[in-house]
Parts: structure tokens; C-alpha cells; sequence
């Protein structure tokens, strides 16, 4: 018999090597190696070589996707419209954000239609079912699995011919076949393997919940982002309820819409209307504050940009920046400097987006530069004004996208007066007659419209 040999794999890439190594020298993180101890492979039978036939992509038949409805349709929305049959979905997130208490809510309605495997490796069934009570869960449907060893998982989806299985989490399943620890790379990645495989034979959906490392990346070798159909991460801060899923792979719809939910006494509730909850809280008559909209998929988003602006006690100012990118308003913040004269070095910026959203679209600049310009000048920007558009070195206001959705939106918010860049001013955008629609080329003629009339 072959002799157990130690290998050291990458955490990142899973790239193996023999020696440790610091730096990886396939993906180049540093300090990512870790010690496994691992089984000689089997001998491999011969495959018989010949029976595949390629085809002609004109001639094959569209696939039917089965999809669904996990019952909540901020999830539906991000998965591309329901849970597709065969596929196989990487949910994670933080400890505590709220992983196990999504998907056992989520079984609940899944299992009216299907019947559903939950397996938990973290918590006992007595644990689960106090959840599942306090969530007011009763399904018949329900099967529930405290188990840690993959192989036998299977064989009980074989035996239930579970429809739907949640594995939580695939860094605590293991297979006998390999020696090193339970959550190490080749772990995690044997059993999400046989976990796919078996959801593409048996036509079952398979969620696995991963946690994430330090850095906030799924922990485990990112191999494992590419062997599944979706991937699907869950923010959120623990100070605030507000929680956020956002699809960073979909191979069956798109990666840009986002799902909002709140954490509450009674599990996780949907938020259909994000804007209205970010622009309750909005505090009234302050400087510093500006409303923008971004687009998250097919669905505008409204929030509040607050930025505030004081005297450095240093020779150069200090910038933060929450919920944009940092270069981003440096680069903002550098145009006001050159094109209006406004003397930002000698001050600190903090820039904040309200509610835990990420504006990671062009068209949140005009909206953060008139909030840089009301926090430096102290001038109160009136609640009714909103802003979007995408600001170009020169201080020019260019075009952006879907700009009907933007408008609507912010008529639907009750804003009257709505600054766009001058090339998207269309006689097909619909307002009513109380708002205004104000067009602007450059931030020069923005500031004519962002202060209240005399
Ligand atoms: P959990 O689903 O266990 O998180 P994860 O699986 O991502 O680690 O969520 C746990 C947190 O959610 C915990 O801090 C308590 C809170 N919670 C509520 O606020 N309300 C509820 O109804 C439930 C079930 C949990
Ligand atoms: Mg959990």
C-alpha cells in the first residue's frame, strides 16, 4: 500500500506544492498555505474512448429550465427567477448575517411543492426546530439531517429523493476518503463535488452555505465559486438590520440585482421598496446631504449621500469614504478643487451612503459632488432636489443609463425638482407638471439649481 503523503494547498487558488511556500505563485497571496495530509489516489479504470459525439449547436433542443419560487421574491429575483432544477447555489456571508435562518424560511414554502433536505452541520436538530418554531415553520415536507460525513448525506438524499437540499455548511462536511481536516481545501472541494454531481444526475437544487475568511472572500479555494452555478453573498452590518443579497455568478440570470431584507423577531422580512425605508430617515434642513439614484439590475435604488466637511487640524486633510469608492471621490473631490476653486485640501471629507447601499455606478456622481460642495459651503440642499449623472474630468455632466426607470422612481418618492445630465433631457420621459426636470451639461450650471430660490 502506498504511504499518506503531505502536501501544502493553497487556501486561495488550491494550487499544490510539495514545500511551503509564502507567496503563492499562482495566484500571488501571501501566507495562504496550509498542511494536508493526503490519501494515494485510486487507480483509475480506462474510460472507453468514442461514445461522445459533438453536435451542431443549431440542431440541439433549448432546454426547459424548471424554476421555483423559493417564496420570497427578493431571493427569486436574484437567483434569476426562482430556484432552477440541477442547479447547485453558494450562499454566504458573516457569521450571524443570517444564512441558516434564510434558507430554513425559504424550505418552509419550498416544501408545499418539494420535498426538502436540510442538513446541518453546525447545530442539532433541537436547535433547529426552536428556530423553525420561533419562525413559525411547519412543513411536512421538512426532513431535517444533523450530519458531518458527505457520503452518508448522499446516501439519506438518495433514500428521502429530497428535491431540494440545503447544506449548512459545506466547510463542516467531510468524506472519509481523505485524511486531512474537515473545512482544508481538498475537503471542501471533494464534497462540493460530490454534491454537484449528484444534483446534475439526480435533477435535485442543492444550496451550500460557505462561510467567508478574514478578507471576506469565501473561505476554501475560489475553485469552489467556479464549480457552482450561482454565488450569492449576504451583507449586511451587525448594528443594522438591513440586510442585502447580491449574486456575484448566476449561469441563469443576471448578476446585477440585489434582494433587501430586515432581520426582525420573526426571521428575515422582505423590503420591496428599498428606497422608501433608506429616505425615511432622512434628517431634514442639513448641509452635506444629497439624494441620488443608482441602478441595482432592473431596479433604480434611492438613497441619501451625506458628506461632511471640516477644518483639518493637519497639513494635508483626511478622507473616508463609506458605501463608494475611495479613488472614486478623490477623483470628485479633485474636479471641485480645479474646476470651482473649492479649497477641500484644507479639510477632512467623510462620505457616507445611507442604509448599508454600495453606489458602484457612474451615476452616483453628480449627486456626491453637489453633497461635497452643500457639506464644504454649508448650504442646505432642499429635500425635494434629486441628482443623478456621471461627472467627466473637465467638470462635464455626461449621459447615463436607463434614465426613465431614475425619473419615475424619484417621481414615485415625491421629488420635484430632478437635475439629469442635459443629453438625456427626452420628450418621451413623462413627468408631472409639478416636477421639474432640470438639465445641466456642467457642475457650474448645477449650482443654479441645487440651492432654494430666493
Ligand atoms: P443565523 O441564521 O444563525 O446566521 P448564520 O447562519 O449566517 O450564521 O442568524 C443568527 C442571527 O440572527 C442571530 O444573531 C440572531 C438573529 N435572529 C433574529 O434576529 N431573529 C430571528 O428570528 C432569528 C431566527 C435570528
Ligand atoms: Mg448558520
Amino acid at each position: 500500500m502506498k504511504a499518506q503523503k503531505t502536501v501544502h494547498v493553497c487556501s486561495e487558488c488550491g494550487y499544490t506544492s510539495i514545500k511551503w511556500l509564502g507567496r503563492c505563485p499562482e495566484c500571488e497571496s501571501w501566507d495562504s498555505f496550509e498542511e494536508e495530509l493526503r490519501s494515494p489516489e485510486p487507480e483509475r479504470k480506462a474510460t472507453p474512448v468514442g461514445n461522445n459525439r459533438a453536435e451542431k449547436l443549431g440542431e440541439l433542443t433549448l432546454p426547459q429550465y424548471i424554476r421555483a419560487t423559493t417564496g420570497m421574491q427578493e431571493l427569486d429575483r436574484v437567483l434569476g427567477g426562482g430556484l432552477v432544477s440541477s442547479s447547485v447555489v453558494l450562499l454566504s456571508g458573516e457569521p450571524g448575517i443570517g444564512k441558516s435562518t434564510l434558507l430554513l424560511q425559504i424550505s418552509s414554502e419550498l416544501g408545499k411543492t418539494r420535498k426538502v433536505l436540510y442538513v446541518s452541520g453546525e447545530e442539532s436538530k433541537g436547535q433547529i426546530k426552536i428556530r423553525a418554531e420561533r419562525l413559525n415553520i411547519n412543513s411536512d415536507s421538512l426532513y431535517l439531517l444533523t450530519e458531518v460525513d458527505i457520503d452518508s448525506v448522499i446516501s439519506e438524499c438518495e433514500r428521502t429523493k429530497a428535491e431540494v437540499i440545503i447544506i449548512d455548511s459545506i466547510q463542516t462536511m467531510s468524506t472519509q476518503h481523505l485524511s486531512s481536516a474537515p473545512g482544508s481545501v481538498t475537503q471542501v472541494r471533494e464534497c462540493a463535488m460530490s454534491l454537484i454531481s449528484y444534483a446534475k444526475k439526480s435533477g435535485c437544487s442543492v444550496f451550500l452555505v460557505g462561510h467567508v475568511n478574514k478578507e471576506g472572500g469565501i473561505s476554501g479555494p475560489k475553485i469552489l465559486e467556479h464549480m457552482v452555478d450561482a454565488v450569492l453573498y449576504f451583507e449586511g452590518e451587525r448594528t443594522n438590520s438591513y440586510r442585502i443579497i447580491r449574486a456575484i455568478k448566476n449561469r441563469f440570470g443576471s448578476t446585477n440585482e440585489i434582494g433587501v431584507f430586515e432581520m426582525g423577531d420573526k426571521g428575515l422580512r422582505e423590503i420591496p421598496n428599498p428606497s422608501e425605508v433608506v429616505m425615511a430617515e432622512r434628517p431634514k434642513n442639513t448641509s452635506g446631504s444629497c439624494a441620488g439614484c443608482v441602478m441595482q439590475g432592473t431596479r433604480p435604488i434611492i438613497s441619501e449621500i451625506q458628506a461632511l466637511v471640516t477644518k483639518s487640524a493637519y497639513a494635508t486633510g483626511k478622507r473616508t469614504c463609506d458605501g463608494f469608492d475611495y479613488n472614486r471621490m478623490c477623483l470628485l473631490i479633485a474636479v471641485l478643487e480645479k474646476r470651482m476653486g473649492l479649497r477641500f485640501y484644507e479639510n477632512d471629507v467623510y462620505l457616507n451612503v445611507a442604509g448599508g447601499i454600495h453606489l458602484d455606478e457612474p451615476s452616483a456622481d453628480l449627486s456626491i459632488a453637489m453633497a461635497l460642495i452643500s457639506g464644504i459651503t454649508d448650504k442646505v440642499i432642499p429635500d425635494s432636489v434629486i441628482a443623478f449623472g456621471e461627472i467627466g474630468l473637465a467638470g462635464e455632466v455626461r449621459a447615463v443609463s436607463h434614465i426613465e426607470y431614475r425619473v419615475k422612481e424619484a417621481v414615485r418618492l415625491g421629488f420635484t425638482k430632478i437635475i439629469i445630465p442635459k443629453k438625456n433631457l427626452q420628450s418621451s420621459i413623462k413627468v408631472p407638471t409639478s416636477v421639474e426636470l432640470c438639465g445641466v451639461t456642467n457642475i457650474y450650471e448645477v449650482l443654479v439649481h441645487m440651492l432654494p430660490k430666493q
